[in-house]
């Protein structure tokens, strides 16, 4: 690990101090070569006061059970039909199951808990099919697991549900993953598939609003994606009950949890609520997180590098946009009265926000700001965006006469041959 890692990680270490996150691990990922260094992240984790609570799934040990008996079931994953063999089977797949786990976290040096924390109610009749044995939790023992973490244990959850009268139900451990966060106040809930997401052509899918993650859901053939179709549609629902942060990764693409977390881009793909997107001056305490988003654009030469103190002189003119409270997003607008032209500077979306039109809607706050404050034309100066500002913000090149003479000049002293370009306000 690189000095530069390091503290890109301690950047986030006070805002995830004492903070639960639900992980929920597919039981494909706890079967995998990868679920130890799985472990080893949430170690990292738990040594910066994160409480995490472990949710896990089942379905890949139940159908290897059920192989390997010879005993067909009636479905694997929480969400069909169980019959009383089904139940049986699974019972069985799923107390293996939280033996391993809890071995596992102990080869980390961690101590986990398994504990009756899911109080469930049958599913019921659905679509005229009576499921069963297949649950819905109906309560989550929050003081409980709590009192677990308090000990500094993980708590280990396992889909199964108790029907508060000696019966046991199964349940889908994506479903219960949502109900544990919201009990939970979770600040993140991270779903470690065996799949991840991806877009048609194969790129990376970096982030999905609630109602895009919806619509992907009812793409997706139920045949061959149930366990996506499942994360994201909890994802979903998550995200609109309000837990900040879910994201969605691919647990056998290796170790994947801190990337996620701990890097701009992250790996996988991030819900976000839209109703949480709001743009805001930035504070001081800001100054570190707009330094470090902007700092590859610097280096790409994409932005004009300015120091800390530069940025702070100016603070006024900087603004944050911001998605469930975490920035994605900045810009600065500088003022010249005496020109009555503003500057639209600084401009940054992270690569993992990038082309869902935030970009845009800073232009657009940018232009509305140097209105408000007499402008009758607001430029910016670029030297790989000039063509966004033309095809997609309706800005002109002009000549570099048209800059007030202390712009010009810093401009000339910088060398970096900058094409100016201009919009008016009028
Ligand atoms: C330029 C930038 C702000 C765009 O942000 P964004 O949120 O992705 O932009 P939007 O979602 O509003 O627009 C996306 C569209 O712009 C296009 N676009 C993005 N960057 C572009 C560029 N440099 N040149 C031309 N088009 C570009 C995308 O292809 C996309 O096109 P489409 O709508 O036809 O699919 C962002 O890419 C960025 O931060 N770049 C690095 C910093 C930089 O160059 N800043 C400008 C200096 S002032």
């Amino acid at each position: 690990m690189k000095f530069a890692d390091l503290r890109g990680i301690l950047q986030y270490v006070p805002q995830f101090r004492g903070a639960v996150f639900v992980i929920a691990v597919d039981g494909e990922v706890v079967a995998s070569e990868y679920f130890l260094g799985l472990l080893l992240d949430i170690a990292v984790l738990d040594s910066l006061s994160v409480k995490v609570v472990l949710v896990h799934g089942a379905s890949h040990q139940i159908r290897a059970l059920s192989t390997a008996r010879g005993v067909p079931i009636t479905s694997s994953d929480g969400l069909g039909l169980t019959d009383a063999v089904t139940l049986e089977i699974s019972e069985e797949a799923i107390n293996l199951l939280d033996s391993h786990i809890l071995q596992q976290l102990t080869a980390v040096d961690l101590r986990g808990a398994v504990g009756t924390w899911l109080e469930a109610h049958p599913a019921g009749i659905i679509k005229g099919r009576d499921l069963e044995h297949t649950g819905t939790v109906e309560k989550v023992d929050a003081r409980g697991l709590q009192a677990i973490l308090a000990n500094e244990m993980i708590p280990v959850v396992s889909p199964i549900g108790y029907d508060g009268q000696g019966g046991v139900l199964r349940l889908n451990s994506d479903a219960a993953a949502l109900a544990v966060a919201i009990a939970m106040k979770a600040q993140k809930i991270i779903y470690v598939t065996a799949a991840g997401l991806k877009n048609a052509d194969g790129s990376r899918l970096p982030a999905l609003s609630i109602e895009e993650a919806k619509k992907l859901a009812t793409t997706l053939d139920p045949k061959s994606d149930l366990a996506t179709i499942s994360a994201l549609s909890n994802a979903a629902r998550a995200c609109a009950s309000g837990i900040a942060r879910v994201h969605i990764v691919n647990g056998l693409d290796g170790e994947v949890l801190l990337d996620e977390l701990f890097s701009n881009e992250g790996v996988g793909t991030m819900i976000y609520a839209d109703e949480y997107q709001q743009i805001r001056p930035a504070e001081v305490y800001d100054i570190p997180a707009m330094m470090s988003m902007i700092r590859q654009s610097v280096a790409d030469d994409e932005i004009l590098p300015r120091t800390r103190r530069e940025m702070k002189a100016a603070l006024g003119d900087y603004f944050l946009l911001e998605t469930d409270g975490n920035p994605v997003g900045v810009v600065a607008v500088h003022h010249y009265p005496e020109h009555k032209l503003a500057e639209l500077a600084c401009l940054y979306i992270r690569n993992s926000h990038e082309n869902s039109g935030h970009g845009r809607k800073l232009v657009a706050f940018a232009e509305k700001k140097a209105r408000e404050r007499g402008a009758e034309r607001i430029l910016a100066l670029s030297t790989q965006a000039w063509r966004y500002f033309e095809q997609k913000c309706g800005f002109k090149s002009a000549p570099a006469s048209i800059l007030p003479p202390v712009r010009r000049q810093k401009l000339l002293a910088s060398g970096r041959n900058s094409k100016v370009m201009v919009k008016s306000l009028v």
